[in-house]
């Protein structure tokens, strides 16, 4: 294998690469996202100008084995939601890249997978004293948990090659302490912990042994609102599965979705709930509480991948006296709540230009779903009229800038979760009718 030492630029958004500067990304179309890096190894499999190329062949896909995908390379991560998210189970020998903002729950997440599983800990963080009390304090069984404390990728490919396949998984925890050492001793050095270079060369590095020793990979990624470059999404051409694990940090509810898999469907999430005994599989999730009506409060049913949820919005609205009323919308996406302030105030006549707006979702999460629409508007309707709405009724349909209120995807999926609750589905096809439903 030959390397060029050459510059690239990469894109801090997308992660594609590109040979020279510009001001917008050419795929993703972001501006000001290019970074450059200097020194970027570039592999080429054929060997230089001068020496004898190895003979080129064609493969007859007839006369592959199939690999992955077989049941004896699948196996269980023995948590349910977890391998409903990465489709059936973990693939031998493939690389898993998980990520999420700093505290969100990956190491007590993948500590319980390898407690689960059995497996090995690469420590780059915590010391292995710190992991074994998280073991102990999270009830796993510490027989077949074993912890590496290190920072090289060396060292890891030392010890996957002396145990030769005794480990299933290795979790990495994280990227961004790992390095590859031999890219910092000689001429030419990558940079230190967390760079680019390290980041790409690690994680390089990570698959080949993945691939070569059949063992299933997690590899930890830590994600900052910022986005920045060595973020985990420059690498997730790379991995075979992209894991994002989400949630708000005073909230107790997890959610983690697949952005990219391989061997699996993107259209699962996995809900868990915090606790002090770490991460547990929720079903069925119900975030709408006792169930009685409030003044200022509407129920609905958001699809969160395949499967319906329950939760509950809350809104007030209330008397403003600044200049410029307030609109304050967690949980929601604020020009979606601006628009539904603007359709409140001309097809159902509320003055909102002089009130306050305030609208949140219960349990913290992040609504992403038209469908919640009709539900908003009605916890808005409720709060400024202060009256409740009608007790035991789900609200759901997208509300079009004309007042229409609209069926969406999923909708039997929702009418069905509403009945097993012992909740009705009024249909309705304008706002105005939520003069009826108070
Ligand atoms: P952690 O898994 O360390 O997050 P990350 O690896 O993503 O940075 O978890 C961070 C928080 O979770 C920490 O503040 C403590 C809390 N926590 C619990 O609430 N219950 C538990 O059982 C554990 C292990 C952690
Ligand atoms: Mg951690």
């Amino acid at each position: 294998m030959k390397k060029i030492s050459e510059t690239i630029f990469v894109c801090n958004n997308c992660g594609n690469e590109f040979s020279k500067w510009s001001g917008q990304c050419g795929f993703c179309k972001e501006w000001n996202s290019l970074k450059e890096i200097k020194n970027y190894e570039l592999r080429i499999t054929n060997k230089g100008k001068n020496s004898k190329r190895e003979k080129v062949e064609v493969k007859k896909l007839s006369e592959i084995k199939e690999e992955y995908n077989t049941n004896q390379n699948i196996f269980s991560t023995q948590i349910s939601e977890f391998d409903r998210v990465l489709g059936k189970g973990i693939v031998r020998g493939s690389v898993v890249l998980f990520a999420g903002e700093p505290g969100i729950g990956k190491s007590t997440l993948l500590t319980q997978l390898v407690g689960k599983v059995g497996g090995l800990y690469v420590a780059g963080e915590e010391s292995a004293e710190q992991i074994n009390l998280r073991v102990r304090r999270l009830g796993l069984n510490a027989e077949r948990f074993d912890v590496l404390e290190t920072n090289s990728v060396e060292e890891i490919g030392q010890i996957l090659e002396r145990t030769n396949n005794v480990y299933k998984i290795v979790v990495v925890d994280s990227i961004q302490t790992m390095l590859v050492e031999s890219t910092i001793t000689g001429t030419g050095s990558l940079g230190s912990f967390g760079s680019v270079n390290q980041i790409r060369e690690s994680t390089f590095r990570l698959i080949e042994l993945a691939k070569k020793t059949g063992v299933a990979i997690f590899v930890v990624g830590h994600v900052t609102k910022e986005g920045d470059i060595a973020g985990p999404k420059l690498l997730e051409h790379m991995v075979d599965t992209v894991l994002y694990f989400e949630g708000e940090k005073n909230g107790d509810l997890r959610i983690l979705r697949v952005s990219k898999n391989r061997f699996g469907p993107t259209d699962e999430v996995g809900i868990f709930q915090m606790s002090d005994v770490g991460l547990s599989d929720v079903r069925n999730f119900n975030l709408s509480g006792s169930g009685e009506a409030k003044i200022g409060s509407a129920i609905t049913i958001v699809m969160e991948g395949t499967r319906p949820m329950m939760v509950e919005i809350q809104a007030l609205v209330t008397e403003s006296f600044a200049p410029m009323p307030t609109r304050v919308f967690s949980g929601i996406d604020t020009n979606r709540g601006r628009l539904l302030v603007a359709v409140a105030q001309k097809v159902l006549n509320m003055p909102m230009y002089k009130h306050d707006v305030y609208v949140s979702v219960t349990g913290g999460i992040r609504l992403d779903d038209t469908g919640c629409d009709i539900a908003i508007l009605a916890a808005m309707y409720s709060s400024y009229k202060e009256k409740e709405l009608k007790n035991k009724i789900v609200l759901i349909g997208e509300v079009s800038l004309l007042g229409e209120v609209k069926k969406v995807r999923g909708w039997e999926k929702r009418e069905k979760e509403a009945k097993a609750m012992g909740r009705t589905v009024p249909i309705i096809y304008s706002i105005r009718e939520l003069k009826n439903l108070v």
